[in-house]
């Protein structure tokens, strides 16, 4: 019923010469794969426009990586979610944990953002995640539900909101937790859903897996049954490893 969602975050990587991976993807995502899987790609919002252009018709959605809460105003440098709207952006990551520590993001900061896309009519990846040394003090289940509370924007509907998992340590490390361990907190991020949206709604959100996924370890994790997907970092920036997460969902 959730249809898997495999969504490819680019981060601070990417020229023009990188939409030619891009292609690749749109060639090689083919109409059997699109009716199983649903595939976004976010590259870095320079990118945006022409990532648009070039992936119009093949059923990858593009989307942005952060956006500020505000519509418009006085804030040098950023972003509001009508701009991203309209340079192409169908869906908008918020709250990664490089923004939530390199620019100091609060909960309540990604919960006003996640508000912002939604009104915008795009879907909120709202990612949440513990530290190393939460998960080895036994808090991994309570930081993430704490998160997941405090980042939920108001106007949630389930059909624009997604919830990445990802273990601050498991990204970009080649480490992830234990297939128990990823069983475990998505289906508890899945009750708390329930208890903050209702069990239906909270049956309909998409909760991603993120953190190391590559092609190997692809298909055991989105095996699991509150796992909905992934989001994807270093391996969504070349067509092959990501096409090849995309076959395993
Ligand atoms: P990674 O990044 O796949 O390179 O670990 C994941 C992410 O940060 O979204």
């Amino acid at each position: 019923m959730r249809k898997p969602l495999i969504a490819g975050n680019w981060k601070m990587n990417g020229l023009r010469a990188s939409l030619l991976e891009l292609s690749g993807m749109a060639r090689a995502f083919s109409p059997a794969l699109r009716a199983k899987a649903d595939m976004l790609i976010c590259p870095p919002t320079t990118l945006l426009f022409p990532a648009a252009a070039s992936a119009l018709g093949s059923g990858i959605a593009i989307g942005a990586q952060d956006c500020h809460a505000k519509e418009s105003g006085a804030h040098t440098g950023d972003l509001s979610a009508a701009m991203l709207f309209d340079a192409g952006a169908s869906a908008v990551i918020v709250g990664h944990s490089e923004r939530r520590t390199d620019h100091g993001e609060t909960d309540a900061d990604v919960k006003a953002k996640a508000e912002a896309v939604i009104a915008q009519g795009m879907l909120a990846i709202i990612c949440v995640g513990e530290t190393k040394a939460q998960r080895e003090a036994g808090k991994a289940l309570a930081v993430v539900a704490k998160q997941v509370r405090g980042s939920m924007p108001a106007n949630a509907n389930a059909a624009q909101v997604v919830i990445a998992y990802e273990p601050v340590w498991a990204i970009g490390t080649g480490l992830t937790p234990t297939i128990h361990d990823i069983a475990e907190i998505h289906a508890d991020i899945r009750k708390n859903l329930a208890r903050l949206l209702g069990k239906d709604a909270a049956g309909k959100i998409r909760i991603l897996y993120g953190g190391s996924v590559k092609p190997s370890n692809a298909k055991e994790i989105l095996a699991l049954t509150d796992v909905d997907g992934a989001l994807v970092g270093g391996a969504s920036l070349k067509a092959a490893d990501f096409m090849a997460i995309v076959e395993a969902a």
